[in-house]
């Protein structure tokens, strides 16, 4: 079998994915296809995982009585956040939005299995948290799966883990990762919104190899 050749507008296309996905916080509330929502789930779990384990594991949060419950956990843990900070620093941080669940059609609630029978254990004997590793990669690939069809997907971790599994009735063995809001953005955007309202900017000397 041959690989399959991917064509330079291919690849400008790709650069312009990574540069126009965004953390979005702003939504509108129309719903997706179901359709599309399981295109972007099947993308998710093409991720790689060690051991070929693929702990990730996905809820969808629809019962209204779940989100007022995840809603609160996230007020209750973002004040507690506000009242860590003093000055101009709580000042700033209080004019941030840091959650799109109000208006966000979709919630995506993130866990990884931290002992999955799958993989049989491979790769993660010195290294166990490699499982949350490759969670997290299914995370980053439903992001970019999602921003390649126009749709936003906004990390909310701004909650207590605990009480969100309890929330959700989550075996003990799950290790909360991300609460995902999924819809379509307001409005799309090439730079972070935390860049755009002054709070922090990407740092070019990020991305510059460091020499051993
Ligand atoms: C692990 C993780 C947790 C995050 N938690 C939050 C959050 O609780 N609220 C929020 O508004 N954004 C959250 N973000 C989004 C980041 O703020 C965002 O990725 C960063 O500002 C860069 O912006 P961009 O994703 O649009 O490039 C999180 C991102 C990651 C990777």
């Amino acid at each position: 079998m041959t690989s399959p050749a991917f064509p330079p507008a291919f690849l400008a296309d790709l650069d312009r994915l990574f540069i126009w996905r965004r953390d979005v916080r702003h939504f509108r509330t129309t719903p997706l296809p179901d359709s599309v929502l399981d295109t972007l789930l099947h993308e998710a779990c093409l991720a790689p995982s060690v051991g070929l384990s693929e702990p990730w594991r996905f809820v969808r949060v629809d019962t209204p009585a779940r989100r007022a419950a995840i809603r609160q956990n996230f007020i209750r843990s973002n004040a507690r956040e506000l009242d860590g900070r003093s000055g101009e620093d709580a000042q700033r941080y209080a004019t941030l939005k840091l959650s799109g669940m109000d208006e966000a059609p979709h919630h995506i609630a993130v866990f990884c299995d931290t002992n999955p029978a799958q993989g049989r254990g491979l790769g993660r004997a010195s290294m166990p948290e490699t499982t949350t590793w490759s969670a997290v990669m299914a995370i980053h690939t439903l992001w970019l799966a999602a921003a390649a069809r126009g749709i936003g997907v906004g990390w909310v971790s701004i909650l207590d883990p605990a009480e969100a599994c309890s929330t959700l009735s989550i075996t003990p063995h799950w290790q909360f990762l991300a609460y995902l809001c999924v819809g379509y953005p307001q409005e799309p955007a090439s730079t972070p919104e935390l860049e755009r309202r002054g709070w922090e900017s990407r740092n070019p000397a990020r991305r510059r190899w460091i020499n051993r």
